[in-house]
Protein backbone atom coordinates (compact mmCIF):
# COMPACT_ATOMS: atom_id res chain seq x y z
CA UNK A 1 0.00 0.00 0.00
CA UNK A 2 1.09 3.31 -0.94
CA UNK A 3 1.42 5.68 1.93
CA UNK A 4 -1.26 8.10 1.07
CA UNK A 5 -3.44 5.10 0.59
CA UNK A 6 -2.10 4.06 4.25
CA UNK A 7 -2.80 7.27 5.78
CA UNK A 8 -6.31 7.88 4.18
CA UNK A 9 -7.17 4.10 5.61
CA UNK A 10 -6.33 5.22 9.14
CA UNK A 11 -8.18 8.53 9.01
CA UNK A 12 -11.00 6.45 7.66
CA UNK A 13 -10.54 4.42 10.56
CA UNK A 14 -10.29 7.43 12.95
CA UNK A 15 -13.39 8.92 11.75
CA UNK A 16 -15.48 6.20 11.65
CA UNK A 17 -14.58 5.02 15.68
CA UNK A 18 -14.93 8.99 15.98
CA UNK A 19 -18.91 9.23 14.25
CA UNK A 20 -19.89 5.98 14.92
CA UNK A 21 -19.27 3.25 17.25
CA UNK A 22 -19.71 -0.81 17.50
CA UNK A 23 -22.76 -1.77 15.47
CA UNK A 24 -23.32 1.41 13.10
CA UNK A 25 -21.89 1.08 9.48
CA UNK A 26 -21.36 2.98 6.76
CA UNK A 27 -23.92 2.65 3.66
CA UNK A 28 -21.32 4.19 1.43
CA UNK A 29 -24.52 6.12 0.22
CA UNK A 30 -22.98 9.44 -1.45
CA UNK A 31 -23.57 12.44 1.36
CA UNK A 32 -26.26 15.29 0.33
CA UNK A 33 -27.54 18.59 1.81
CA UNK A 34 -31.43 17.97 2.62
CA UNK A 35 -32.90 19.97 -0.35
CA UNK A 36 -35.23 21.46 2.18
CA UNK A 37 -32.52 23.62 3.69
CA UNK A 38 -31.69 25.41 0.31
CA UNK A 39 -28.88 27.62 1.94
CA UNK A 40 -26.89 24.87 2.46
CA UNK A 41 -26.23 24.04 -0.95
CA UNK A 42 -23.91 27.57 -0.57
CA UNK A 43 -21.25 25.74 1.46
CA UNK A 44 -17.98 25.11 -0.45
CA UNK A 45 -16.88 22.22 1.11
CA UNK A 46 -18.35 19.17 0.45
CA UNK A 47 -21.47 17.69 2.64
CA UNK A 48 -19.90 15.78 5.61
CA UNK A 49 -20.06 15.21 9.12
CA UNK A 50 -18.37 18.64 10.29
CA UNK A 51 -22.08 20.10 9.81
CA UNK A 52 -21.25 23.10 11.90
CA UNK A 53 -17.28 23.18 10.98
CA UNK A 54 -17.30 22.97 7.34
CA UNK A 55 -20.02 25.63 7.41
CA UNK A 56 -18.54 29.00 5.10
CA UNK A 57 -18.98 31.40 7.99
CA UNK A 58 -19.65 31.66 11.82
CA UNK A 59 -22.97 33.55 10.98
CA UNK A 60 -23.83 30.25 9.09
CA UNK A 61 -22.73 28.18 12.11
CA UNK A 62 -24.98 29.88 14.24
CA UNK A 63 -27.77 29.96 11.74
CA UNK A 64 -27.57 25.93 11.67
CA UNK A 65 -27.59 25.87 15.75
CA UNK A 66 -30.77 28.31 15.72
CA UNK A 67 -32.12 25.43 13.38
CA UNK A 68 -31.46 22.58 15.43
CA UNK A 69 -32.16 23.19 18.07
CA UNK A 70 -36.00 23.94 17.49
CA UNK A 71 -38.80 26.05 19.33
CA UNK A 72 -40.80 25.02 21.47
CA UNK A 73 -41.23 21.27 20.99
CA UNK A 74 -38.04 19.60 22.62
CA UNK A 75 -38.02 21.41 25.51
CA UNK A 76 -41.64 20.55 25.92
CA UNK A 77 -40.28 17.05 25.62
CA UNK A 78 -38.19 18.00 29.02
CA UNK A 79 -40.70 19.71 30.54
CA UNK A 80 -42.97 16.66 30.18
CA UNK A 81 -40.32 14.39 31.50
CA UNK A 82 -39.33 16.46 34.66
CA UNK A 83 -43.26 17.00 35.25
CA UNK A 84 -43.77 13.40 35.12
CA UNK A 85 -40.86 12.90 37.60
CA UNK A 86 -41.98 15.57 39.68
CA UNK A 87 -45.47 13.64 39.82
CA UNK A 88 -43.14 10.25 41.07
CA UNK A 89 -41.15 12.30 43.73
CA UNK A 90 -44.84 13.31 45.15
CA UNK A 91 -45.90 9.60 45.43
CA UNK A 92 -42.68 8.95 47.17
CA UNK A 93 -43.04 12.14 49.22
CA UNK A 94 -39.38 12.87 48.15
CA UNK A 95 -39.45 16.87 47.79
CA UNK A 96 -36.07 17.32 46.88
CA UNK A 97 -36.64 15.46 43.63
CA UNK A 98 -39.41 17.59 43.28
CA UNK A 99 -37.96 21.06 43.84
CA UNK A 100 -34.69 19.45 41.35
CA UNK A 101 -36.74 19.24 38.38
CA UNK A 102 -39.59 21.83 39.58
CA UNK A 103 -36.91 24.86 39.62
CA UNK A 104 -35.43 22.99 35.90
CA UNK A 105 -39.21 22.98 34.20
CA UNK A 106 -38.77 26.80 35.27
CA UNK A 107 -35.40 26.90 33.34
CA UNK A 108 -36.68 25.45 30.07
CA UNK A 109 -40.10 27.44 30.10
CA UNK A 110 -37.60 30.28 30.01
CA UNK A 111 -35.79 29.09 26.98
CA UNK A 112 -38.89 28.53 25.39
CA UNK A 113 -39.63 32.08 25.44
CA UNK A 114 -35.86 33.22 24.62
CA UNK A 115 -36.49 31.03 21.53
CA UNK A 116 -40.05 31.82 20.83
CA UNK A 117 -41.28 35.03 22.48
CA UNK A 118 -44.65 35.29 20.98
CA UNK A 119 -44.86 32.40 24.09
CA UNK A 120 -43.44 34.13 26.53
CA UNK A 121 -46.73 35.91 27.50
CA UNK A 122 -48.64 33.27 28.51
CA UNK A 123 -45.02 31.37 29.70
CA UNK A 124 -44.90 34.14 32.24
CA UNK A 125 -48.71 35.34 32.59
CA UNK A 126 -50.24 31.83 32.94
CA UNK A 127 -47.27 30.07 34.54
CA UNK A 128 -44.18 31.45 36.04
CA UNK A 129 -45.31 34.58 37.34
CA UNK A 130 -48.87 33.65 38.52
CA UNK A 131 -48.78 32.18 41.28
CA UNK A 132 -48.67 28.64 39.91
CA UNK A 133 -44.78 28.01 39.56
CA UNK A 134 -44.72 29.43 43.28
CA UNK A 135 -47.28 27.55 44.97
CA UNK A 136 -45.96 24.31 43.38
CA UNK A 137 -42.87 25.28 44.92
CA UNK A 138 -44.35 26.25 48.41
CA UNK A 139 -45.97 22.62 48.71
CA UNK A 140 -43.11 21.10 48.32
CA UNK A 141 -40.64 22.88 50.30
CA UNK A 142 -43.78 22.33 53.12
CA UNK A 143 -43.14 19.08 52.41
CA UNK A 144 -47.21 18.48 52.90
CA UNK A 145 -48.35 15.40 51.02
CA UNK A 146 -51.75 17.00 50.75
CA UNK A 147 -51.25 20.41 49.39
CA UNK A 148 -48.14 18.72 46.42
CA UNK A 149 -51.27 16.50 45.28
CA UNK A 150 -53.17 19.30 45.50
CA UNK A 151 -51.04 22.09 43.63
CA UNK A 152 -49.92 18.67 41.24
CA UNK A 153 -53.42 18.73 40.09
CA UNK A 154 -53.85 22.28 39.54
CA UNK A 155 -50.35 22.66 37.22
CA UNK A 156 -51.77 20.05 35.23
CA UNK A 157 -54.52 21.88 34.47
CA UNK A 158 -52.70 25.46 33.89
CA UNK A 159 -50.13 23.05 31.30
CA UNK A 160 -53.58 22.43 29.36
CA UNK A 161 -55.21 25.85 29.59
CA UNK A 162 -51.65 27.26 28.21
CA UNK A 163 -51.87 24.45 25.69
CA UNK A 164 -55.46 25.93 24.63
CA UNK A 165 -54.47 29.83 25.12
CA UNK A 166 -51.64 29.01 22.67
CA UNK A 167 -53.78 27.43 19.63
CA UNK A 168 -52.40 23.60 20.73
CA UNK A 169 -55.60 22.29 22.41
CA UNK A 170 -55.54 19.54 20.74
CA UNK A 171 -51.94 18.76 22.61
CA UNK A 172 -54.41 17.86 25.66
CA UNK A 173 -54.69 14.34 24.29
CA UNK A 174 -51.16 13.67 25.03
CA UNK A 175 -50.78 10.44 27.02
CA UNK A 176 -48.50 12.29 29.94
CA UNK A 177 -51.94 14.14 30.96
CA UNK A 178 -53.82 10.99 31.20
CA UNK A 179 -51.15 9.24 33.23
CA UNK A 180 -51.14 11.99 36.04
CA UNK A 181 -54.94 12.83 35.77
CA UNK A 182 -55.33 11.83 39.65
CA UNK A 183 -52.55 9.91 41.99
CA UNK A 184 -53.61 6.44 43.26
CA UNK A 185 -55.12 6.60 46.72
CA UNK A 186 -53.40 3.54 48.38
CA UNK A 187 -50.26 5.48 48.07
CA UNK A 188 -50.59 8.07 50.64
C1 LIG B 1 -46.89 28.90 26.92
C2 LIG B 1 -47.89 28.03 27.45
C3 LIG B 1 -47.52 26.59 27.73
C4 LIG B 1 -47.38 26.04 28.97
C5 LIG B 1 -47.48 26.71 30.31
C6 LIG B 1 -47.13 24.64 28.73
N1 LIG B 1 -47.09 24.36 27.40
FE1 LIG B 1 -46.76 22.53 26.56
N2 LIG B 1 -46.73 23.37 24.73
C7 LIG B 1 -46.97 24.70 24.45
C8 LIG B 1 -46.86 24.93 23.03
C9 LIG B 1 -47.04 26.26 22.32
C10 LIG B 1 -46.57 23.68 22.43
C11 LIG B 1 -46.38 23.38 20.93
C12 LIG B 1 -44.94 23.64 20.55
C13 LIG B 1 -44.71 23.77 19.07
O1 LIG B 1 -45.56 24.28 18.36
O2 LIG B 1 -43.61 23.38 18.63
C14 LIG B 1 -46.50 22.72 23.54
C15 LIG B 1 -46.24 21.37 23.38
C16 LIG B 1 -46.33 20.43 24.38
C17 LIG B 1 -46.26 19.00 24.20
C18 LIG B 1 -46.02 18.28 22.88
C19 LIG B 1 -44.52 18.24 22.64
C20 LIG B 1 -44.11 17.50 21.38
O3 LIG B 1 -43.88 18.17 20.34
O4 LIG B 1 -44.02 16.28 21.41
C21 LIG B 1 -46.40 18.41 25.43
C22 LIG B 1 -46.41 16.92 25.76
C23 LIG B 1 -46.54 19.49 26.39
N3 LIG B 1 -46.52 20.69 25.73
C24 LIG B 1 -46.65 19.30 27.75
C25 LIG B 1 -46.73 20.34 28.69
C26 LIG B 1 -46.74 20.16 30.13
C27 LIG B 1 -46.66 18.82 30.84
C28 LIG B 1 -46.82 21.40 30.68
C29 LIG B 1 -46.90 21.80 32.12
C30 LIG B 1 -45.86 21.35 33.02
C31 LIG B 1 -46.87 22.35 29.57
N4 LIG B 1 -46.81 21.68 28.39
C32 LIG B 1 -47.00 23.72 29.75
C33 LIG B 1 -47.28 25.70 25.36
C34 LIG B 1 -47.30 25.54 26.74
Amino acid sequence: MKPYLIGTAVLGLAASVAFAEGVVHSTGNTPGFPKAYKDLAKQTKPPSNNWLLDANDDTERFRRLQVAMSGTDVPMWEITYRYEELYVAIQKNNWEMGVYHWDKVRDRMNTSGMKRPARTRNIEGMFLDSGVWQSMRDALTAKSPEKMREQFLTVRKVCMACHVAEKVGFLNDSSVFKRTESFPPSDK
